[in-house]
């Protein structure tokens, strides 16, 4: 039976935080059911702008680590590194090449990047910030991906994906024909929303994305917080001083409210209404230190396990090594086709 492949990763360039934990990496656990899963650290994206080795690596690991203690298993899905498949940059070329400078230029998040990183001045940008859909695609599309994972944040690259996959299939058409491949030698991937997209917000103001580039301390809770920091943290969280509402649409105009009551809904596994019905009318004295334990009782065992695998850097090079090894497996035929059919 066919069973579908998926590819996600996260960038190395920060320490993680709850938004990814809820947003990305705990919906990937339930996929190893039904999908074949390669689950990547890119650090390859990351350094589009400017990482110090030194954390780079650290956070490396780190993602790593997280995706294992969360329950990703590295016997059945793949989890590697994406610089040590070598296929990745090979095949980002080649799409550099197909890919047009318009279609990367109408990149919302290259526009929104290029302001933070410098503006109007082009100067401060890397070419490499440009051209990362072009290395995405190639991330996908280097396993023939079918589906993958992403938030509403993403889709526009995997909209893109899609064109480059179709030009490409376009250009070398003949080519692919006489090797006697498939018209639609790269798939045209779908994007794969998992449940409502959660979006996890500062604890500071309820309206900016909870982020790893986020410098205000207090407003991020870290996936290696310890408990009494996360308990600060959401003690301190703004809040207005009217009660819980009783149902969600109680919560509309009060972000710092919704943020909150979402992130218990989400960590609990329930919904908006549920935690409502148990916790309207009561104050933000009764629901925070709930939530605190909540939290605690989630991210800690995650946090331990993180803790451990951290410690034994042998163990996870051995992991990273083993996924390396079977992302290539997958990745090494697909680019000899590729270079036979650009003429290489
Ligand atoms: P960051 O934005 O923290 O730098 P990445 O861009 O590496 O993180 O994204 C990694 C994954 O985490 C993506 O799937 C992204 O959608 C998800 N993610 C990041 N921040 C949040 C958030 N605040 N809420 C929900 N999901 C998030
Ligand atoms: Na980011």
């Amino acid at each position: 039976a066919f069973t579908p492949r998926v590819f996600s990763g996260i960038k190395p360039s920060g320490d993680l935080h709850l938004g990814n934990y809820l947003g990305a990496i705990r919906r990937f656990v339930p996929l190893q059911q039904t999908h074949e899963c390669i689950y990547c650290v890119v650090d390859m994206h990351a350094i589009t702008v400017w990482q110090e080795p030194e954390d780079l690596r650290r956070w490396t690991y780190e993602i790593a680590a997280a995706y294992i203690a969360s329950g990703l298993d590295p016997k059945r899905s793949i989890i590697f590194n994406q610089s040590q498949v070598v296929e990745h940059a090979e095949l980002s070329w080649i799409f550099n090449c197909v890919a047009r400078m318009g279609w990367m230029a109408r990149m919302t998040q290259f526009k929104d990047k290029a302001a933070e990183a410098g503006g109007e001045n082009s100067e401060a940008i890397s070419l490499g910030l440009f051209a990362y859909p072009s290395l995405m695609a190639a991330d996908i599309l280097l396993y023939k991906a079918t589906g993958v994972p992403v938030g509403e944040d993403q889709k526009q690259h995997l909209e893109l994906t899609r064109d480059i996959a179709k030009k490409f299939n376009h250009d070398f058409k003949k080519q692919i024909k006489a090797a006697g491949h498939e018209p639609e030698f790269f798939p045209l991937t779908e994007p794969m929303i998992t449940g409502p997209a959660m979006r996890v917000k500062s604890l500071k103001d309820g309206t900016r994305k909870m982020s790893k580039s986020d410098a205000s301390d207090l407003s991020t809770i870290y996936m290696l917080d310890d408990a009494a920091l996360i308990a600060k943290k959401i003690k301190r969280a703004t809040t207005d001083p009217a009660p819980l509402p009783e149902t969600a649409e109680g919560l509309a105009g009060r972000p710092e409210a919704e943020n909150l009551v979402g992130i218990y809904a989400a960590l609990s596994g329930r919904s908006v209404d549920e935690v409502l019905s148990e916790f309207g009318g009561k104050g933000w004295g009764v629901f925070k230190p709930a939530l605190s334990d909540l939290a605690v009782s989630v991210l800690g065992p995650i946090a331990d396990e993180m803790r451990r695998l951290l410690a034994d850097r042998a163990e996870m090079d051995a992991i990273l090594r083993d996924g390396a090894e079977r992302a290539r497996a997958i990745a090494a035929p697909v680019m000899k086709d590729v270079r036979d059919i650009v003429g290489f």
